[in-house]
């Protein structure tokens, strides 16, 4: 039922009621009137013929007579005369047993001797079986004597008659009422719809704009936006790729430059023990992710130089152009004390801030001297970023966990600059980050940021519960923003992802060649089923789990025994830190029992690979493997799940995958397990092992045709576009501020 009808019928019922209510009420006020009135009425005959019947009273006959008279009113039924002890005198026809002399007497007066003032007029009306009555007994006194009473019975019948009429009336007035007032309405709601629509559209032709259209006009401007991007998209050809996303900057922010400012370069120059010195990609999601968006863009990225060559490869000021051979972009390498590396990025980014926003049982470590590092770093990164950029309002791209005060800090020397800021880690929910001693700074020095962006909507939830929690703000729900000072950050999921097609697939060999010559290099048997695992050696992501997954299924399925082998990559990463070294060594001491629990001959069931492996290594993996196990125990949103995804153009291979990445949240196609489930996880292995070619290629292939459109030329695509979206607002309103200051000045 819409809701004009339910108005409409609310409307009716309501009137009816009311037009109920309003009858009854009438008919008990008019009945009241009816009454009062013939008891006035009888009285007045009484009054009017008191000598008369005095002087008549002892004589019956003539007595009737007069009585007889005055029963002639259409009205009145019956006249009766009484002796004041009750006893009928005469009467001009019977009178109804009710009420007759003895029953009425007593009503009349206290006792049959009572003093004449002491006797008082009685009425009553009652229902017959022939109608309704009226009766009166009024007292006859004569010369301070009371002689005894007087009954005179009323018709009220045609009372009736016209309490009926009357409701008839009042139905039709109420019932016209109603038409008239549904029917104005009508004509209203027409009249100024009509004005209200035809005022929109002639202020969407570029009228004069008014007030009220603002909350609608904003709505609209926004879906039209959206729609045209939409449209956009499909005129440029559909996927997002590099061109789409250049085109794209220069589209929507004129080819402007973009600073990218993380901690970890896209390139490391190290110098191995034979003096050589090697280029590294390091194994870093975010460096997946961005690294081919720098390509695309152009523009600055600055990081902390942590390569042992890494000076000798860049100029005076830290400056190279990378990629080396394929020039685009420039890395500037900010350059670190041991002291500060140590205070701001092993200490209070991977003590504290780490394990603060994982859920993976570490307990956080806060020390202040660790904190003032921080800010120290964060504040030489932000100088470094006003060194590299070229105008007033530069787009700067901060990324992750490192650079939570970079962003206000940005904002204090650039106020008119755009800065996105990128968490690639999940984000907690405001009890868990309310430990940490420095939450409100960070908070604040995140707010500087014009746009802050999240894998998943759930820990842009979380983040504005935690500023609800803790600062001074005002959050605008309806944007999804917080606004501080009249200055607002809007808080926005951006999922990230890997570039598609990716590029380490360029010069790869067939999946099926690379499984060969994989296998040979094992020392595995051609129809050997393998198991793949990539991460950094970190608590994160559940290795200890994924291997005593990979115990169980040898302990419960026999089968798999001498058959199924899981390799894991793990690059060693925060070394300096205990708790790495810890997982380290547990990692070693889980695959070796496992290995002598269950090998035999030659057979290993786990071979970990604790090295850095150069990304077509690590895809040579991912196209030979039977399955690949991301087992995170929490993660922001993983991208070794897409890059597998991305790497199997063969359309084989199965994806179990940890419930508590992001990614699980978009690849449903994947045997989704919790890792903590040993049984769950041991028997999603079996099933991805014994999974049927259909089923793989049926997967896979959804998984790759959501990767392919949501990649990450899309991700950074959205990203800009929401920054472009909000500068040309911020100019808009910078000079709409300019024109009411100068008209101030000049009024
Ligand atoms: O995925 C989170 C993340 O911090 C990335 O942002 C980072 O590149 C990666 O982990 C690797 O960490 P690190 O830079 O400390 O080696």
């Amino acid at each position: 039922m819409s809701r004009a009808v339910r108005f409409g019928v609310a409307l009716v019922l309501g009137l009816a009621l009311l037009t109920y209510g309003a009858s009854v009420w009438v008919q008990r006020r008019t009945r009241e009137w009816f009454d009062k009135d013939l008891s006035s009425r009888a009285e007045a005959a009484v009054t009017a013929t008191r000598r008369i019947l005095a002087s008549r009273w002892d004589r019956p006959d003539e007595l009737g007579e007069l009585l007889a008279d005055l029963a002639h009113d259409e009205r009145v039924l019956a006249a009766a005369a009484c002796t004041k002890e009750a006893t009928p005198l005469a009467s001009s026809s019977e009178m109804p047993a009710q009420f007759s002399c003895q029953q009425l007497g007593p009503r009349l007066r206290p006792s049959a001797d009572a003093p004449p003032s002491a006797w008082a007029a009685y009425k009553e009306s009652a229902a017959l079986p022939d109608g309704a009555v009226h009766v009166s007994a009024i007292p006859v006194v004569d010369a301070e004597r009371a002689l005894g009473f007087v009954v005179l019975l009323h018709d009220l019948s045609f009372v009736e008659r016209r309490e009926a009429e009357a409701q008839k009336f009042l139905l039709l007035a109420f019932a016209f009422l109603a038409a008239a007032a549904s029917a104005l309405t009508v004509v209203a709601a027409r009249l100024s719809w009509r004005s209200w629509s035809d005022e929109l559209r002639r202020f969407l032709k570029g009228g004069k704009e008014r007030p009220e259209f603002q909350p609608i006009l904003r709505d609209v401007r926004e879906l039209v936006e959206r729609i045209v991007e939409e449209k956009e998209t499909d005129r440029e050809g559909g996927a997002w790729n590099p061109a789409r996303l250049k085109q794209a900057l220069v589209r929507h922010l004129h080819g402007e430059k973009v600073v990218i400012l993380a901690n970890r370069e896209p390139y490391i120059h190290e110098r191995a023990a034979s003096g050589e010195v090697q280029v590294l990609h390091p194994a870093s999601g975010l460096v997946t992710a961005l690294e081919p968006v720098m390509r695309a863009c152009s523009g600055v990225w600055i990081a902390h130089g942590s390569g042992n060559a890494d000076r000798q490869s860049a100029d005076g000021q830290g400056r190279l152009k990378v990629p080396p051979g394929e020039e685009s972009y420039l890395l500037r390498r900010v350059w670190l004390s041991p002291e500060e590396e140590r205070g701001y990025y092993y200490g209070f980014s991977n003590e504290g801030l780490w394990p603060l926003c994982h859920i993976a049982h570490a307990r956080p470590v806060f020390r202040s001297a660790d904190f003032r590092h921080y800010e120290a770093v964060n504040q030489k990164f932000a100088e470094a970023v006003c060194e590299e950029v070229d105008s007033e309002d530069p787009i700067v791209l901060v990324q992750d966990y490192h650079f939570a005060l970079a962003p206000r800090m940005i904002r204090e020397r650039l106020p008119r600059s755009t800065v996105l800021m990128f968490w690639h880690i999940p984000w907690p929910n405001s009890e868990r980050f309310g430990i940490c001693p420095w939450r409100d700074d960070l908070l604040e020095g995140m707010l500087g940021a014009s746009i802050l962006g999240f894998h998943t909507q759930f820990h842009c939830n979380n983040f504005i519960e935690t500023v609800d929690c803790y600062l001074e703000s005002r959050i605008d729900r309806e944007q999804s923003a917080v606004v501080q000072q009249g200055r607002s950050t809007l808080i926005r999921p951006y999922p990230i992802s890997v570039e598609w097609p990716i590029r380490w697939l360029s010069d790869a060999p067939p999946a099926a060649d690379c499984r060969a010559a994989l296998l040979e290099e094992l020392r595995l048997p051609p129809d050997a089923l393998l198991g793949v695992g990539v991460d950094r050696l970190d608590y994160t992501k559940g290795v200890e789990e994924r291997l005593l997954a990979v115990e169980r299924l040898l302990e419960r399925f026999p089968s798999f025994r001498g058959k199924f082998t899981f390799v894991q990559l793990a690059a060693p990463s925060r070394t300096a830190i205990p708790r790495y070294q810890q997982l380290n060594e547990a990692v070693e001491s889980l695959a070796e029992r496992i290995n002598q629990r269950f090998g035999q001959g030659g057979y290993r069931p786990v071979i970990l690979k604790r090295a850095h492996h150069e990304p077509p290594a690590v895809f040579r993996y991912y196209r030979a493997a039977d399955l690949c196990y991301v087992s995170s125990l929490h993660d922001g949103m993983n991208l070794v799940a897409k890059e597998f995804v991305a790497a199997r153009d063969d359309e084989r291979g199965v994806l179990v995958l940890s419930q508590f990445t992001g990614a699980a949240r978009e690849m449903t196609e994947a045997l989704i397990v919790n890792p903590y489930d040993l049984d769950e996880a041991s028997a999603a292995l079996k099933t991805a092992l014994e999974m049927s070619l259909a089923e793989q290629r049926e997967r896979m292939r959804s998984m790759r045709t959501f990767v392919a459109e949501f990649n990450v030329y899309r991700w950074a695509g959205r990203m800009l576009a929401d920054a472009a979206r909000l500068r040309r607002r911020d100019r808009l309103t910078g000079r709409l501020s300019d024109h009411l200051s100068a008209a101030a000045v000049g009024g």
